[in-house]
């Protein structure tokens, strides 16, 4: 794992678009796996103004969301197809078709969750996958005690969880308690890990997913046994590390980081 310090919420949401902008360009056929959240709004926008202005093509690219809440359909406003729809897919050239989240709406969600994991098989596996952190440590909707090896199923969303994105809902007691989330396995099997979190209140969480013991009651801390894994955190995010000092100088000195240092 590294860790990488960028002064400000927006230099940090830069260099993780970058990061994904730049793996698809590699690899146009690249398979994403992507995150909702308040934070991941920025990269997104991002994202499509590099494919506005900066020729970023996603035509051949297919993408994995992470999670889905149960019950909700995918025109609903606060389901997380609609975020996708509406912050990224809507707005490049990916084909819909190539564009997967679990169906929230599944009559069997069982059979739902491994046809997913069929599916993600069936492209070859994610190849970068995007991640927030939630309040309670979850990655996806990895509530605590999620078991380190854990596969596509449904989760019952812990109260932290709901307090944190209901006031999201209109009203904020229609949030479904029930969310399909990739697992922590499913999560782990993917061949880069990005990690993006930002602000203050992610502090003590990131603290604990990044240096703190291996938990299931923080899934966060599974990313510390993946082989590669980048977690990127701006400077308010980052006051509860002890280890800045050492993670500083790998921004600054590791070749592979040269063309992202001027980049601001
Ligand atoms: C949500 C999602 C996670 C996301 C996290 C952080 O509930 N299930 O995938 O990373 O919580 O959200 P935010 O960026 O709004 O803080």
């Amino acid at each position: 794992m590294e860790v990488i310090i960028r002064p400000t919420a927006e230099d940090a949401a830069f260099l993780t678009a970058r990061l994904i902008a730049d793996a698809v360009r590699e690899n146009p056929h690249i398979v994403l796996g992507l995150a909702t959240g308040r934070t991941m709004t920025r990269v997104y926008e991002l994202l499509v103004d590099m494919h506005q202005n900066k020729a970023l093509d996603f035509s051949q690219v297919a993408t994995f969301n992470l999670d889905e809440y149960v019950g909700l359909a995918p025109e609903n406003e606060n389901s997380y197809r609609y975020y996708m729809n509406q912050h990224l897919f809507s707005r490049i050239n990916i084909n819909p078709k190539n564009t997967s989240l679990p169906y929230g709406i599944a009559k069997d969600l069982d059979s739902e969750c491994r046809q997913y994991e069929q599916k993600i098989k069936g492209r070859g596996g994610i190849d970068l996958q995007l991640l927030g952190i939630g309040r309670s440590g979850h990655i996806g909707f990895n509530e605590p005690m999620s078991a380190m090896f854990s596969r596509t199923r449904v989760k019952s969303l812990t109260p932290e969880t709901v307090a944190q994105n209901a006031p999201l809902f209109n009203p904020p007691e229609s949030m479904p308690r029930r969310a399909i989330t990739m697992g922590v396995g499913t999560i782990l099997e993917s061949r880069r890990c990005l990690m993006l979190a930002t602000g203050k209140e992610k502090a003590e969480v990131l603290a604990r997913a990044v240096e703190g013991p291996l938990s299931a009651m923080i899934s966060g801390t599974a990313l510390q046994l993946h082989p590669k894994c980048t977690v990127i955190v701006d400077e308010p995010a980052a006051t509860r590390l002890t280890q800045t000092e050492y993670y500083r100088w790998v921004f600054e000195n590791e070749p592979d980081w040269d063309k992202y240092r001027d980049a601001e």
